[in-house]
């Protein structure tokens, strides 16, 4: 399973890369906004930044939403940095320059992704990732992980080769629960990651041996 975080702050994702276990980097409008980069040539710059830092696939999602300008923003993306998947909503013209993107070796991580039938237009036209929001479904009392295990029944029925990217992560067990499904990726905060660290065992045994070890010396 691969671990992307999901931020565009560069001192988590300089850290969750420092930990040896980062795959890669999904950014949203969003997450941009919230680190205050505005701007063209500043949002540019901090994808290059990004890529710079992590070594790994980063998602930079297009702001368009028809498909001539979807195409132009997304070939710009795509220009800044070998790293770059070019991020797209699940719109009628997002699946059509999928389609191309994919058609001109361009990869793309389709976002917004909320049913079984979303991911199944996705993988037919040719998306490197499908993104499911398991936590704004769950948000909505509709069970997220659902959605992960049926795009997973459906993509091996057929052998898609659309990576399933668990979206929307919010917290440690999400983690679990999608490993346990067979998500290929997920994206989340870096406190689900280190979250994985903790366990009360694992610290008071840590201090036992250590108490012992002073007691022999
Ligand atoms: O990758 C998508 C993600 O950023 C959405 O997360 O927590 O805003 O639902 P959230």
């Amino acid at each position: 399973m691969k671990f992307f975080i999901d931020t565009a702050n560069l001192a988590q994702i300089k850290e969750a890369q420092e930990l040896g276990v980062l795959d890669g980097v999904t950014t949203n409008p969003s997450l941009m906004a919230k680190e205050g980069i505005t701007g063209k040539d500043n949002i540019l710059k901090h994808y290059v930044d990004i890529c710079n830092i992590v070594d790994g696939d980063v998602s930079a999602e297009v702001i368009s939403t028809d498909f001539e300008s979807i195409i132009k923003e997304g070939e710009e993306l795509a220009e800044l940095h070998e790293q770059i998947v070019v991020k797209v909503p699940m719109i009628k013209d997002g699946i059509k320059a999928i389609k191309y993107f994919s058609d001109k070796g361009i990869r793309t991580n389709c976002t917004l992704v909320f049913s079984p039938g979303q991911a199944l237009l996705a993988a037919k036209a040719g998306a490197a990732y499908v993104s499911p929001f398991i936590g704004r479904l769950d948000d909505i009392s509709t069970d997220g992980l659902n959605l992960i295990a049926e795009i997973r029944h459906i993509y091996d029925n057929y052998a898609f080769e659309t990576e399933i990217l668990a979206a929307s992560v919010r917290h440690t067990m999400h983690v679990i629960d999608c490993a346990k499904i067979g998500a290929d990726v997920m994206t989340g905060p870096l406190s689900s990651i280190e979250g994985l660290l903790k366990h009360p065992l694992t610290d008071s045994g840590l201090a036992k041996f250590l108490e012992d070890y002073k007691k022999g010396n």
